[in-house]
């Protein structure tokens, strides 16, 4: 999928994607930002906030850090910036921005978290080393997304049916868990299991550990 049509499915999913995503991809979000272990001041960026399902997730009573969301789709981010005024406590700035190629200067956020979107962008291993570049040195990267081949198994039924689907649904069923992740060498800090029969990985990075991937070549 190119960025204008991951643009148009997410514009068209807008009105009812929280009818969908919302509860059955929630225990992911709630577990993610309670493991990120969020200090004062912290600068987080969300990639792909999409219509702001998480934001009922951070610590209201807390404030003192902030939190950027991106995400390509105009009318994803419309939904998000509705939510966002229930949550006038936090310190939420959106944008309309393509996380694979952002205006940030190099280390300025201490967490940054991709949210359901790294099978869904068009060039995963751009978003990955675009979001290594902008975290600080000591800061994080957390990755949730449903992976195929976890455990070295074979790709279930559903993978397969839908993978001929994906520029229809948004996203790619068929997201190898040895492509994305362990073939790329990545140093993994800690991986949670999340959401219904645990088929969400929660995967946790140190930038320190991973400026390997900054010289990648991208797709
Ligand atoms: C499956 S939704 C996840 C939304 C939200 N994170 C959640 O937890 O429900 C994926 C979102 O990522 C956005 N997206 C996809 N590729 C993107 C990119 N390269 N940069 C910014 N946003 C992107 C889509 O527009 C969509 O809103």
């Amino acid at each position: 999928m190119n960025s204008t049509r991951v643009k148009s499915v997410y514009d068209n999913y807008a009105n009812y994607y929280d009818l969908i995503f919302s509860r059955v991809l929630d225990d992911g979000r709630r577990k993610a930002i309670a493991g990120m272990d969020i200090k004062p001041d912290e600068k987080i960026i969300e990639i792909g906030v999409g219509s702001g399902l998480s934001f009922k997730h951070y610590n209201n009573s807390q404030p003192d850090f902030s939190i950027t969301g991106i995400d390509i789709s105009a009318k994803m981010l419309e939904k998000a910036r509705k939510k966002a005024s229930a949550f006038s406590k936090l310190k939420i700035d959106l944008r309309l921005l393509n996380g694979e190629e952002t205006p940030f200067e190099d280390s300025t956020f201490d967490k940054v978290v991709l949210m359901y979107v790294y099978s869904v962008t068009p060039d995963p291993i751009k978003l990955l080393k675009e979001s290594l570049r902008i975290c600080k040195d000591s800061g994080s990267v957390h990755i949730i997304n449903h992976f195929s081949n976890y455990k070295g198994n074979g790709l279930s039924l559903s993978e397969r049916l839908l993978s001929r689907y994906s520029e229809r649904i948004g996203f790619r069923s068929q997201f190898s868990y040895s492509e994305y992740i362990t073939g790329l060498g990545l140093e993994i800090a800690s991986v949670t299991n999340a959401n219904l029969f645990d088929l969400t990985r929660i995967i946790h990075l140190q930038k320190a550990q991973n400026t390997h991937i900054l010289t990648k070549k991208s797709r």
